[in-house]
C-alpha cells in the first residue's frame, strides 16, 4: 500500500487538462492501486489522477465503501434529471458547498485492461462521476458552488441546531 500526496486548491496541476491513457504499464497499475489506497485512507468517495499530481484520465470512485469503480478515459454519454446538494473535494479540505448536478449519468470508460464498458449511476454515484470527470478537465467544484463555500464544521453545526 502506497499513499500519494493529495494536491490542494491553488496547486496549478489541478487546473490542467489530463491526457488520454493509451497503454497500461506497470506504472499505470501502480498509480491505480495507489489512487484507491489514497482515496480510502482519506475517506473520499472519489479521486482523479490530477489530485495526486498525474495528468492522466484516470478516476477512482467508491460511494458505498464496497464498490470500487475504476474509470479510464471516461466520457459521459447521457445525463438527465437534477439533484442539488452539498459537495466536497479532497483537494479542498474542510470545505463544502451546494452544487446542482444531473441525477442520472451514463458513462463510457475503459477498465484496467483498456476494455471498454458502460456504467450508469444515479444520485451520489452520478454526482461523483460528474465531479471526478471535471477534475480531468482542470476544473474544481468550487467554480460551480451556489452561494458561499462553507466550512464543513459549520455545516455540521447547522444540522445540529
Ligand atoms: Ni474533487
Amino acid at each position: 500500500m502506497a499513499l500519494r500526496n493529495i494536491r490542494e486548491i491553488g496547486d496549478p496541476v489541478l487546473n490542467k487538462t489530463c491526457k488520454e491513457v493509451k497503454e497500461i504499464t506497470d506504472r499505470t497499475r501502480e498509480l491505480i492501486e495507489d489512487m484507491f489506497d489514497t482515496m480510502y485512507e482519506a475517506d473520499g468517495v472519489g479521486l482523479a489522477a490530477p489530485q495526486v499530481g498525474i495528468l492522466k484520465r484516470i478516476v477512482t470512485i467508491d460511494v458505498t465503501g464496497e464498490n470500487p469503480i475504476l474509470l479510464i478515459n471516461p466520457i459521459i454519454l447521457e445525463s438527465s434529471g437534477e439533484q442539488t446538494g452539498n459537495e466536497g473535494c479532497l483537494s479542498v479540505p474542510g470545505k463544502t458547498g451546494v452544487v446542482t448536478r444531473p441525477n442520472y449519468v451514463k458513462v463510457k470508460a475503459y477498465d484496467e485492461n483498456l476494455e471498454p464498458f458502460e456504467l450508469e449511476g444515479t444520485e451520489l454515484l452520478a454526482r461523483a462521476i460528474c465531479h471526478e470527470l471535471e477534475h480531468l478537465e482542470g476544473h474544481l467544484y468550487v467554480e460551480r458552488v451556489e452561494g458561499e463555500l462553507m466550512n464543513t464544521a459549520d455545516l455540521y453545526e447547522q444540522e445540529e441546531e
